[in-house]
Formats: structure tokens, sequence, C-alpha cells
């Protein structure tokens, strides 16, 4: 097939054969389309989108051109969890071991961080001989034997999207929905998944700015999921502030593990919002996978594993299964920064603005994130936010700690934090958590 030929039918807006889309992932994943042509193909998608019949046959071949997870054999039922990215999600280190503690099989493919954005595997390198190296198949037997196993994406699932996402950061065409969504689905349907519960996040640390694109990306995905054959149950989240108290790779661990073992009254107000968004999307998995009649039955099914500590031990066993050598009733093992100091407020009022952009962005100065993918990154630093939006504080009152290796760090990230953390005169009424329920 001649390349031209689908890279004009794309300019024209004139719609792929399945044949077609089969040849783009395939020749993507092998290095057979030069860079140059799959990027003007890029382009032309993005200024002339593909429809949803498209894109689901897409998301398929893409799903097809590399290995596929057989879960044959791992117990029903299989729930995946995905999160479209924000300042200080740890999410899946507490949602995983509680999902798999109400006894669902949770097999999970994360990512490395990159940007304001934070990734699973860097909090997880965290944990003393914690390995994320495994391969599908030992991914399947740990599954099998604990009911949960959580590694880095695997270079053999979707190569296609691999190739295809970096031209698609380096084209400035990463932000074309029906490419966003063949990408995360083509991942989830070639990790074997059948259920997926997204949490599609909204704000300004996240890449949908607005309710209405986050809206839309939503709704997409649970479209052209359910025409790829994937159950996609899509809650758009609040990324206006960061999620929970922690953000940087080893306070985010630490606050992940407070929150599985902690009763709620002891945790700070930030942490238990992010407990109140683990405990919905926790409900929901019990629900959408028939764990529980009603939603009432689920979150009380949740809080019990919580409650009870069920959690906490799923999470030891999962850690251990995986070569952490770590005691979770004690966090000394986690790496610290050098320097510590608490920013306080000069001024009293209503808490208006908790940015989560720039509060990301100073975690990424400092040195917890990468701004390119080759980059070290420092486990240890970040910052601890000790209030949210609509919270009263009078002036001294600390508004955050924080973790850095240098006295520049600190400047800076003081500096930051002025324009980051906004207090007013009037009350100001909080975003709920959950924005807009599945
Ligand atoms: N996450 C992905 O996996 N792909 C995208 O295109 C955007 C977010």
């Amino acid at each position: 097939m001649d390349f031209r030929t689908i890279i004009a039918k794309r300019r024209e807006g004139i719609a792929h054969s399945e044949e077609e889309l089969r040849a783009i992932a395939n020749g993507a994943a092998s290095g057979e389309i030069p860079d140059y042509q799959l990027s003007a193909w890029l382009m032309a998608a993005y200024l002339k989108p593909l429809t949803d019949a498209e894109t689901a046959m897409f998301t398929l071949a893409m799903a097809k051109s590399g290995e596929h997870v057989d879960l044959t054999g791992v117990p029903k039922p299989w729930v995946d969890k995905h999160s479209t990215g924000g300042v200080g999600d740890k999410t899946t280190l507490v949602l995983a071991p509680l999902l798999a503690a109400c006894g669902l099989s949770v097999i999970k493919m994360s990512g490395r961080g990159l940007g304001i954005t934070g990734g699973t595997i860097d909090k997880l390198t965290c944990i003393p001989g914690f390995s994320s190296n495994l391969t599908p198949a030992d991914m399947v037997a740990q599954a099998k034997k604990i009911g949960i196993a959580v590694a880095g994406q695997s270079h053999y699932l979707a190569p296609a999207d691999k190739a295809l996402y970096a031209l698609r950061d380096v084209t400035e065409t990463v932000g074309s929905l029906p490419l966003i969504v063949s990408s995360i689905l083509s991942k989830k349907i070639a990790g074997g998944a059948e259920t997926v519960v997204l949490d599609v996040k909204c704000g300004t640390g996240s890449f949908n700015p607005t309710i209405d694109h986050a809206e839309k990306l939503a709704a997409a995905l649970t479209r052209v999921g359910q025409q790829a054959g994937l159950k996609v149950f899509a809650a758009i989240t609040d990324m206006n502030q960061p999620l929970g108290s922690a953000v940087g790779n080893a306070l985010e661990v630490q606050e992940a593990i407070r929150v599985l073992s902690l009763p709620e009254s002891e945790l700070s107000s930030n942490s238990k919002r992010f407990r109140e968004l683990c405990r919905y999307f926790g409900a929901l998995a019990l629900r959408v996978s028939g764990m529980a009649g009603s939603g009432s039955e689920a979150l009380a099914r949740i809080e019990d594993t919580l409650q009870s500590g069920r959690a906490l031990e799923k999470a030891r066993q999962w850690i251990a299964a995986q070569g952490g050598t770590v005691d979770l009733t004690d966090d000394s093992w986690l790496p610290r920064s050098t320097l510590q100091e608490i920013y306080t407020t000069h001024t009293s009022g209503c808490v208006a603005k908790v940015d989560a952009k720039i509060i990301g962005e100073i975690a990424l100065e400092i040195g917890a994130g990468r701004k390119s993918k080759a980059d070290e990154i420092d486990l240890a630093v970040g910052l601890e936010l000790h209030v949210k939006v609509g919270d009263f504080v009078t002036v001294g009152q600390p508004l955050a700690t924080i973790h850095a290796q240098s006295s520049e760090q600190l400047e800076y990230a003081k500096e930051w934090l002025l324009m980051a953390i906004q207090v007013q005169n009037a009350p100001v009424l909080p975003l709920p958590i959950v924005v807009r329920p599945a």
C-alpha cells in the first residue's frame, strides 16, 4: 500500500478502511513507515479527526500491533483503573491493593512520570527492593496467587502507540481527541482488560483545562471503548488543586501508606479528600464488576476493607511479591530530603486557589519530575500541602512544607508558592473531588 494515498485520504477527510488503519498501526510498530510520513499523517489526523468508527478500528489495530496479555486462569472479575494523569495522583498505590483485598484481580501496567504529571512506577521505585520489571507472564502468575500485579509498561504491548506517541509529542498533535482515545484504550486492550474505570482529570494540573474538554474526552473514551469491546466507566475529577497533600515521589508513597493504615479521623484534610477519591473509584469498580448490587453496598464494602486492615495487608503481600523488603508500619526507609521548610501565610482569609499546575511545576523544577524522558529524578523532594481550597487560615499558619536539597530550591519553591496559593477575604466554595460521576 502506498502510504502517500493514506496521507492524502486523511488530508481530505475521507474515511479510512480497516485495512488502511491496520497498515498505519503495523507500519508504525515495525518502523517500516518512515517518521516523516507518519508525522504527516498525524498532522492530517489532527486537522481532520478520525470518526468514532475509525477510532475504534484504529484502537484495535494498535492493540494488535504487539503482544496481548492472556489473563486466562486469573480469577474474575478483572478490573483495570486508569487516570489521565495529574499532580499528586497516587491513587493506584491505594486502589490496587484495596480492590484486590475486595476479591477483584488487578493487573495494571503503569507509566513513569513526565512533566508535571507523576508516574506510579517512579513512586514504587522508592520502595527498597521493589521491582516493576515483570513480564506479562510474571504478572499473570502473580495475579493468580495474590490477585494483584503492577508493572511498568511492556515494550511488547501496543508498540504502535509507543512509536506514534513519540511523534505526537514532537509534532504538537498530542491533543487530538481520537488519538488520545486510541492511545489509552489500545494499551488497556493489549493488557487484557475487559472493564476499565477511568479517572478523567479536569483542571489546571491536567491536560483537560476545561470541563467541556474533559466531558468530550470522557464521552469519547466510553463510546469508542464500547465499540472496541471494552466496558469503560469514566468519571471526571478535580485537578485544579493537587490530589491529597503530597506531591513528590516518596512523600506520595508515605501519604498512600497513611491512607491505607490510619483511621480517617487521623488523616489531614487533604488526605481525606484523596481517600474520598479512592473510595469513589473503589465502589465504582465493585459495582460495575458485579461485586456489589448497589452504590451503598459497594461503599460499605470498601470502607470495611480499609478499616479492617485488609487493604493494608494486601499492599504488604503485593510489595513482598515484587521484591520489596519494607515494614509498612514504619516509613523510615523512605528517601528523605536534607532540608525541610514550612511556608506560612502572610494574610488571613479563605484559600481561593492551590494551583495544581504551579505546584506541579515547582515539584518538577526542584527535581521530583523529569522534563525529558532521560532525566534522573530525586525521589525525596516535593511539597506537602496543609490547606485546600475553601479552608480558612490566619496569618502565620502553615500552608505547605517544602522538601528540598538546597537553599536555592527552597527559595525557588517559596517564590512560586506565593503565586500558587491565594488567600482572599471572601469565602470560596470548593469543587467536589468527583466533579461528574461515571
Ligand atoms: N495518555 C496516553 O496513554 N495517551 C495519550 O495520548 C494521552 C494520555
